[in-house]
């Protein structure tokens, strides 16, 4: 099948023979190895050099995604683990605009060289799609599995908390 074959596929489409995933929205179906690294799938397979890859074994977040809703590495994650599911990269978060955590990180000042930000913003959306009221120590712990080398963190948790106040405030969370 070739890509402009696949870009026409909509969810609901999916052919059952072959393999495939949701990402933002879109069916892509899956011509690597079924044992391939879910990041490699998306970054070499799918394009979407969002997600980022760093430790390659689970420690530093930085290929965080979305799997049906829930945060995972994707690292560690295998293709075949993603066959039919849902699946949300950084690219998939803004609409016509920034989503709201996109938008806190960038108020705050959230990043430096901005390698982790996309795992960091991925988490945040995670965490705060579970809890909208996660407390400062919540805020923490949701984010202990993403590290940043540049930052220092301050940034990164008043964007946390600045998306907390949204919510607040507006009750909306997108
Ligand atoms: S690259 Fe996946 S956790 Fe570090
Ligand atoms: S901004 Fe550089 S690693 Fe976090």
């Amino acid at each position: 099948m070739d890509m402009k074959e696949q870009s026409q596929l909509k969810p609901g489409d999916s052919p059952k023979e072959l393999k495939s995933m949701t990402v933002n929205g879109t069916i892509k179906v899956i011509t690597k190895p079924d044992t391939t690294p879910l990041v490699e799938v998306l970054r070499d397979e799918f394009q979407l050099t969002g997600t980022k890859v760093s430790c390659g074994i689970g420690r530093c977040g930085a290929c965080s995604v979305l799997m049906d809703g829930r945060l995972i590495n994707s690292c560690m994650t295998m293709a075949y683990q993603a066959f039919d599911k849902e699946i949300t990269t950084i690219e998939g978060l803004a609409e016509d605009e920034l989503d709201c955590c996109q938008n806190a990180f960038l108020q705050e000042g959230g990043f430096q060289c901005g390698y982790c930000t996309p795992g960091m913003i991925i988490a945040l959306k995670a965490l705060f799609q579970e809890n909208e009221e996660a407390t400062d120590e919540e805020i923490l712990e949701g984010l202990s599995g993403n590290l940043c080398r540049c930052t220092g963190y301050g940034g990164i948790i008043r964007a946390a908390r600045r998306v907390r106040e949204e919510l607040r405030e507006t009750g909306f969370f997108g």
